[in-house]
């Protein structure tokens, strides 16, 4: 096999729009909420999972779950029915579409698995890992046909997070990459596909800092894990789940947007306000800050910004004042001899 054909690899076995069967590797809390999602999203799911009592758990797990998927809307054909569990490996990938692994995160069973998943899986058809950090590079290694992998990296819980970050290895075909991205995208799930394999991905190198900095205060006595949970949730948190941190910065720089906040907070960077170091905060950072701001900001004025995020702050604490509501009645009937 040529270099060349190393990487650009077979064609893919069928469209992403044609997927019909998913296999589902690996069936614990990340594999069950995949197995959700994709029976919610009108999928055949078959799962295997080498715990002797995965199976129960896995159904568990999606009967918990499906009331949640029914309230979002699930597709034409969804049905806990379209769920089987076999028992081996070969025979949940022989007649998949698509596979997804979730086994534990260790690097050498990522490694023997991805293996043993791609010698198993017809031609041509892509093979997803859920890892949380390790890069596809060193999870390919032992794989015979490495051009199919890739990471397809879920937050949890999957069947409700919608976001999916995929990246390819050295050794991944661009186009299974593109198909990655493409069936998710069909499968209901928002996709970044990104071109560098970063540890951690982006969701959680963002989390991760946040939680070693929590870490950092509980160790040294400054905040308690109730002031800190509390101070996320009343907080950033709230407005993290639909603006994100840098168009939230962009509202903090005023009628000057996000070069006026980066213009006068600057300085604050230099402040030991977390114990990571900071980045440099050069003119090129700026600029590329500001420019990027302006990308996501899509011609909306601050005055539009502010409008729609206080709308979305309002429908946020609305809907959590509803489960409150909805939990204090739930209590109440509870205790009522
Ligand atoms: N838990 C999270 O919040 C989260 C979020 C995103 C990604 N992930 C990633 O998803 C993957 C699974 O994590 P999890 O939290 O579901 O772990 P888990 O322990 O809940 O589930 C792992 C499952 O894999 C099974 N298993 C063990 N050996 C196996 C093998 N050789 N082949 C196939 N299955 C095997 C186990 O029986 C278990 O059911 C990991 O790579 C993890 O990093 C986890």
């Amino acid at each position: 096999m040529t270099e060349q054909h190393l990487l650009t690899g077979r064609a893919p076995a069928i469209a992403p729009a044609d997927v019909r069967t998913v296999a589902c590797i690996g069936a614990g809390v990340i594999g069950g909420g995949w197995a959700a999602h994709f029976l919610a999203a009108g999928y055949d799911v078959v799962a295997w999972d080498p715990a002797p009592d995965a199976e129960r758990r896995l159904r568990d797990l999606v009967a918990t779950a499906w009331p949640a998927l029914e309230d979002l809307g699930l597709a034409e054909r969804a049905a806990i029915d379209n769920l089987t569990v076999v028992a081996t490996l070969a025979e949940a990938v022989s007649g998949a579409d698509f596979v997804q692994e979730s086994a534990p995160e260790r690097l050498d069973t990522k490694v023997a698995l991805l293996a043993e998943i791609a010698a198993a899986a017809p031609p041509g058809v892509v093979v997803a890992s859920s890892t949380s950090g390790y890069s596809m590079t060193e999870m390919q290694t032992a794989a015979a046909t490495p051009e199919r992998l890739v990471v397809g990296h879920p937050f949890n819980p999957p069947y409700l997070a919608p976001l999916v970050e995929v990246v390819g290895g050295e050794r991944t075909a661009g186009w299974a990459t593109e198909w990655a991205s493409a069936f998710y995208t069909e499968a209901g799930k928002t996709v970044i596909t990104m071109d560098t394999e970063l540890p951690g991905f982006i969701g959680n190198r963002i989390q991760e800092a946040a939680w070693r900095e929590a870490l950092h205060m509980v160790g040294a006595g400054e905040a308690t894990v109730a002031q800190i949970d509390q101070a996320m949730t009343s907080g950033p948190g709230l407005r993290w789940a639909f603006f994100g941190p840098c168009l939230t910065f962009h509202l903090a720089g005023g009628e000057g947007g996000m070069a006026h906040m980066l213009d006068h907070f600057g300085p604050a960077l230099k402040y030991p306000w977390t114990r990571l170091e900071s980045p440099e905060l050069t003119p090129e950072l700026r600029d590329r800050m500001v420019e990027q701001t302006e990308e996501v900001a899509a011609g909306r004025s601050i005055t539009r910004l502010i409008a729609q995020r206080d709308r979305r702050m309002i429908a946020v604490l609305n809907a959590l004042a509803e489960v409150d509501r909805a939990e204090a009645a739930e209590a109440r009937e509870q205790e009522t001899p």
